[in-house]
């Protein structure tokens, strides 16, 4: 179990083993989304300062806690303007995030084909998420892309997700719709 200090992160973990409490992936999800608003609302938690800091060639991961006990981690997520993902999955685990500062351009796509080896998605539309809103995921629909879309400023974003998620599924276009499969494992970044 890794718990950072910071200001609020009390507050903020026994919050989140309350809600991871509950007894199936909707409610927990849900309650999981109310109280992250309620945090970011009541500006009860600061994130530490390096959380605010970018990386210049990907977008920035630190875990700032994770329980054994309840099988769950929280990464705080750094996009430099323009820093996004390709499409993507979730390991099978659920997940919810909450945007702590700039916005979030997130775009859910639905897996509607799959045949020797290739992909095809659909999106289902694009939203944009700003500080204080949370959103959560439940496989089977766990495909997405998030790009922070400023040209200046950076997006930070709390994601809370069952388990520890070390690597993901991405997709990349093959040009004709389709999309090939690449496992990608995932790093942290140093957290101080
Ligand atoms: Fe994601």
């Amino acid at each position: 179990m890794l718990t950072l200090d910071f200001p609020g992160s009390r507050r903020l973990v026994d919050a989140l083993d309350a809600a991871v409490g509950e007894r199936e992936e909707t409610a927990i999800t849900e309650a999981l989304r109310t109280t992250l608003c309620r945090l970011m609302r009541a500006k009860d938690v600061a994130l530490p300062d390096c959380c605010f800091e970018r990386a210049s060639d990907h977008y920035a991961r630190r875990e700032l806690y994770r329980s054994e006990d309840l099988d769950y981690s929280g990464i705080a997520m750094t996009r430099g303007p323009g820093q996004g993902t390709p499409i993507h999955d979730h390991a099978g685990m659920w997940c919810v995030e909450g945007v702590w500062a700039g916005t979030l351009e997130i775009t859910p796509y639905e897996l509607v084909e799959q045949r020797d080896g290739k992909y095809r998605f659909e999106p289902r539309g694009t939203m944009n998420a700003g500080p204080g809103s949370a959103g959560s995921l439940i496989p089977p629909h766990e495909y997405h892309t998030i790009l922070n879309p400023s040209d200046e400023a950076i997006a930070v974003s709390l994601h809370i997700y069952r388990g520890a998620m070390t690597s993901c599924a991405v997709f990349r276009p093959n040009g004709d719709g389709w999309y090939a499969r690449d496992q990608r494992q995932l790093s942290l970044d140093r957290t101080h």
